[in-house]
């Protein structure tokens, strides 16, 4: 095991830069996840760790020794792709165990090596069988064994799960992290899903357009975006940036969204967000779960407002209800008994201890 460091990743191919610059920092046993959107450059990272790609510029290091120069056999390193590519004449058994064969390691290592991998993946009655006869779960399986009999200290993982139906993914999903559980061996792995990055990882890296936009652990990030595009990335729905203006009155602030609806800024925001007022650019950032039917009881910095609801979709648990703010089209998401019906009125409470207010001009978050 090991923990993996890189330093200025660069890669351009032909002009085009694919990661531009990136450091990062793995610890041992730690469960990474590369997410953003296509083309970012999470693929291109991850096969830079592995070596199949090379690097145009920076340093990797993996368990503290640079691997710049070391080609992809000698790293110690386990790839499971989204094709997971089994070989279809042999079985289960010999596939797992055909990297442990080309180096001749001893046959009852090897047998113990796959048996072990396979009571940890609940495969072990599948041993004998083709691939031809494994459902697509089960082949993931194998490919998952295939690369934690071989022990590696890293393992790399590109979009292992989107060959498969949603219900199959979600039940892999918790099968892939009992599993890194049971080995702890340093995983990075990578998708575009971000519930996936968000069950899965111990921290997720959001990457775009070649850079990381925040690394931190899933909740930090769905609490406290550092950019725009974090803020609207993370959380599904996604969530609501509505325009506004800051104003000052008796010492308080309130960021006005129209003429009739105005949200006073909760007291300990009022300090840093005070440099702010005036400006042009400014969106308030506010999540659907954070916009709700109201209480019976209001709670401190909970703000009443009443809207025309346009749409109303109900989720069964919640309906998500839609309206719309000078223009700006805004989600809520409500108790489905709290009486939303399309075209009705209603009355809803804006959480502000979960506002966020940002800077459109620049995409950070204030
Ligand atoms: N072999 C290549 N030659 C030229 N450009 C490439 C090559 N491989 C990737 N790119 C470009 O590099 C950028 C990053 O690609 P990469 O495959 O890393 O994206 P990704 O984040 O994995 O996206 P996806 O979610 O679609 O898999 C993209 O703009 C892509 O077009
Ligand atoms: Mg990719």
């Amino acid at each position: 095991m090991a923990q993996v460091t890189l330093r200025k990743l660069v890669k351009t191919y032909d002009e085009t830069p694919a990661v531009r610059g990136i450091d990062l920092d793995i610890a041992d046993k730690e469960f990474i996840v590369l997410v953003g959107p296509s083309g970012c450059g999470k693929s291109t990272t991850l096969r830079m760790i592995a070596g199949l790609e090379e690097i145009t510029g920076g340093e990797i290091a993996i368990g503290g020794d640079v691997v710049n120069d070391v080609p992809p056999k000698d790293r110690d390193i386990a790839m499971v792709f989204q094709n997971y590519a089994l070989y279809p004449h042999m079985s289960v058994f010999e596939n797992m165990s055909f990297g442990l064969r080309l180096k001749k390691v001893p046959k009852d290592e090897i047998r113990r090596r796959v048996d072990d991998a396979a009571r940890i993946l609940d495969i072990t009655e599948l041993l004998q069988r083709k691939p031809k006869q494994l459902s697509g779960g089960q082949r993931q399986r194998v490919a998952m064994g295939r690369a934690i009999v071989r022990d590696p200290k890293v393992f790399l993982f590109d979009e292992p799960l989107s060959n498969l139906d949603a219900k199959l993914r979600v039940q892999m999903r918790t099968e892939i992290k009992k599993v890194h559980q049971k080995v702890r061996t340093t995983t990075v792995y990578v998708t575009h899903d971000q519930v996936e990055a968000m069950t899965l990882a111990d921290r997720v890296v959001v990457m775009n357009g070649g850079i990381i936009e925040q690394v931190g652990a899933p909740n930090d990030l769905y609490h406290a975006p550092q950019t725009k595009f974090v803020a609207g990335f993370i959380g599904s729905p996604a969530m609501n940036f509505i325009p506004c203006k800051l104003e000052e009155a008796a010492g308080a602030l309130r960021a006005r969204v129209s003429d009739t609806i105005s949200f006073p800024v909760p007291a300990n925001r009022t300090a840093r967000y005070k440099p702010h007022a005036g400006k042009e650019s400014l969106l308030i950032g506010l999540r659907p779960e954070h916009i709700r039917e109201e209480p019976r009881h209001l709670e401190p910095d909970q703000h009443v407002f009443e809207v025309g609801l346009e749409v109303t979709e109900p989720m069964g648990m919640e309906t998500l209800v839609y309206f719309n703010i000078e223009g700006t089209e805004i989600c809520g998401r409500v108790n489905p008994n709290a009486g939303a019906v399309d075209g009705g009125k209603m009355r809803l409470i804006a959480d502000l201890n979960n506002l966020h207010l940002i800077d459109d001009s620049t995409g950070k978050v204030l």
